[in-house]
């Protein structure tokens, strides 16, 4: 199997991008894959989320040409889970890049060396499409969208659409849509099934089957540093990622 390269985009904040990365990630990894997560976002988000440092050297080191990829590997509570720590220096990352040279494909050059060594590298961008997430949708081949089902939602999934769009035709030919997966759903308010209805009948197979439910265990995880599987493996939050692991590896 060749490296399947994922990266889980949504300019909106708080939508569950992190956590349906590190879940993901460690379900895949527990059925035996070879996985590294990257935090691509200056929050560090996803490296508390699985307990590692962000003083060590992370990918905004390995961006610059600091630290090669393969020195910045963290281990995680999950066997198999792997991961390249993020911190504020990438905050700064979009404008260091502006003038420089091919400046959307520092990432992709910097990841050249270490794919083969994986069956999947999931990256988790930050709240924006600044040239820090264009430099991720360079690299991809598969973009998963996390959607809360709010009133909202929809509003900035046109512009997020447009944006894969342009890079597909102008950067990336290889960039494709993975799938829609809806997080923090509430079955019981019609305004989430509103939300669902509306996005399924236009997106229709793009959207996954599995629908990730609003789970209190789901948020306490990350203070703990344990991804869900470890965490409380038997919560509605664990069997969901669960369910969306077996979906991604049946579309990938
Ligand atoms: N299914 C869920 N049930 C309950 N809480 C959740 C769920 N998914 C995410 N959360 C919580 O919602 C908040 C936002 O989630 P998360 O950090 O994954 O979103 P994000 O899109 O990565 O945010 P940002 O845009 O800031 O990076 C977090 O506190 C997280 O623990
Ligand atoms: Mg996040």
């Amino acid at each position: 199997m060749s490296v399947k390269k994922i990266i889980f985009s949504n300019q909106k904040g708080g939508v569950g991008k992190t956590t349906t990365t590190v879940n993901l990630g460690a379900y895949l990894a527990q059925m035996g894959h070879k996985v590294l997560l990257i935090d691509l976002d200056s929050q560090g988000n996803l490296t508390s989320a699985v307990s590692g440092d962000p003083k060590l050297p992370g990918i905004y080191e390995v961006i610059i040409g600091k630290c090669p990829a393969s020195q910045a590997y963290q281990t995680t509570p999950v066997k198999n889970l792997f991961a390249i720590s993020g911190n504020i220096n990438l905050a700064g990352l979009n404008v260091e890049l502006v003038n420089e040279l091919a400046r959307e494909f520092f990432l992709k050059n910097s990841l050249s060396d270490i794919e083969k060594e994986w069956d999947f590298i999931l990256i988790d961008c930050p709240p924006s499409l600044g040239l820090v997430t264009i430099n991720a949708m360079c690299w991809a081949d598969h973009v998963i969208i996390p959607m809360q089902c709010e009133y909202f939602a929809m509003e900035g999934l046109n512009l997020l659409m447009r944006t894969i769009g342009n890079v597909k035709k102008q950067l990336n030919p290889h960039l494709n849509i993975l799938g829609i997966v809806f997080t923090m759903y509430t079955a019981r308010t019609r305004l989430a099934n509103d939300v669902v209805d509306d996005i399924s009948s236009y997106f229709a197979d793009q959207v996954f089957q599995t629908r990730i439910p609003r789970n209190v265990r789901l948020s306490e995880a990350p203070s703990h540093g344990l991804p869900i599987n470890v965490y409380d493996g038997s919560s509605a939050g664990a069997k969901s990622y669960e369910s969306l692991a077996e979906e991604v590896l049946s579309r990938v």
